[in-house]
């Protein structure tokens, strides 16, 4: 069942009271992984899939917080000054209390009931849905209006600084900005972004392997170390960059010798994915899909070999979606080590690619792969109860 028809009502039975529901969906990146802290390009759209949050006001200064993914309730006190991440789901939306506080946004006290639709894991960016989804409420419900860039900069931070890990802003930014039929060419250095249409003959189709190793958040912030790294040593004969998206393809070879193995094959795959995105996004202007196709296979490939990554689990379904009928591209999506993949598919083909690739997974894994049809959709906002 979905959470718009009840939520309202399960609010009422557990807090009292009419809340106001807001709600920010996950996300999937077409193409530019790894590229976001690394100040260069990424390509995600906004995804039907929505973390809802019902929220009403309280008088005193506390946060009460349950979320029926968990069925687990939570608590804060916003008077008491330091606070300490608990390591489980609470410390996205009370990192994202704090982040506000301290950013000067006075918060009233308040019941939210969280639910969310984005599949955890999966790579779509459950964290960012609920930080986003948690931010307009708990803003809203205080009588502030803060810019989205500044919500998406906040919710950043908290993920950062509160629950320890060190992502990019792509996340955060497209759930705010999301835009319906449209995947965002953003720019993470401007902060900014073009809208680009995707036709209406294309789907995107997630396919989750229904795996997520260990290691991914730790390893995430290894390849982060080893880009700042990269940079480090890079502008030892290169003064003016500040990012790896200052630096050239050529510029790169000319240096190779002066940084580690690792460190060049990181920012190998950085350079190399930011000119990527920058060709996909013609391409899909001049409605060129087989070329922007081509560019997802490379990414992929790049991911896996420079990057490192992908995984067995991932690498399998790019194979398997590439012998399939009308798949222009296909690569992971998100941060890796599990997770799902993306593929563009013509429309006419989506429902048998499904089915073919659930068939073939399942056979080669064991596993049953959750699969999604799906088109860009809209960003995070308020919810007007006559639509629930
Ligand atoms: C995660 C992070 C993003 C981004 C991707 C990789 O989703 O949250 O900021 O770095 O990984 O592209």
């Amino acid at each position: 069942m979905t959470p718009r028809s009840t939520i309202v009502e399960r609010f009422r039975s557990r807090f009292g009271g009419d809340p106001r529901v807001y709600r920010a969906p996950g996300r999937v990146n077409l193409i530019g992984e790894h590229t976001d802290y690394n100040e260069g390009f990424a390509m995600p759209a906004a995804i039907e899939f929505y973390c809802w949050v019902a929220v009403g006001a309280r008088e005193d200064r506390r946060l009460h917080i349950y979320s029926e993914e968990f069925s687990a309730e939570a608590d804060a006190d916003l008077s008491s000054a330091a606070r300490q991440p608990s390591k489980t789901w609470s410390d996205y939306p009370i990192g994202v209390a704090l982040q506000l506080e301290q950013a000067g946004f006075r918060l009233r006290g308040a019941n939210l009931l969280i639910e969310s639709e984005v599949p955890i894991g999966a790579g779509l960016s459950s964290s960012a849905a609920i930080e986003v989804a948690t931010a307009l409420a708990l803003a809203d419900q205080s009588g502030w209006t803060p810019e989205r860039l500044q919500l998406a900069l906040l919710c950043q931070r908290a993920e950062n600084e509160f629950v320890g890990a060190r992502v990019g802003i792509m996340d955060q930014f497209v759930s705010l900005y999301g835009e319906k039929d449209h995947a965002l060419m953003l720019d993470c250095r401007a902060l900014s972004f073009a809208s680009l249409l995707i036709p209406n003959s294309v789907k995107l189709v997630i396919s989750n392997t229904m795996v997520k190793h260990e290691l991914a958040s730790s390893e995430y912030n290894r390849r982060r170390a080893d880009c700042e790294e990269a940079v480090r040593r890079l502008r030892e004969f290169l003064p003016g960059i500040r990012a790896l998206r200052d630096v050239s393809a050529e510029q790169l070879e000319q240096y190779r010798s002066k940084i580690s193995e690792v460190a060049y094959k990181r920012a190998l795959h950085v350079v190399g994915e930011n000119a990527r995105v920058l060709d996909s996004a013609e391409a899909l202007r001049s409605g060129d899909i087989a070329r922007f196709g081509m560019r997802m296979a490379e990414s992929h490939r790049s991911l896996r070999d420079l990057y490192e990554v992908s995984c067995p689990e991932l690498d399998l379904m790019v194979d398997l979606a590439h012998q399939q009928k009308g798949v222009y591209g296909a690569r992971m999506t998100g941060g890796g080590f599990g997770g799902a993949t993306i593929n563009l598919v013509d429309a006419r083909y989506a429902g048998e690619f499904k089915e073919k690739m659930a068939k073939s997974y399942q056979r080669e894994t064991g596993l049953v792969p959750q699969i999604y049809i799906c088109r860009p959709a809209e960003g995070a906002g308020p919810f007007p109860s006559s639509d629930l």
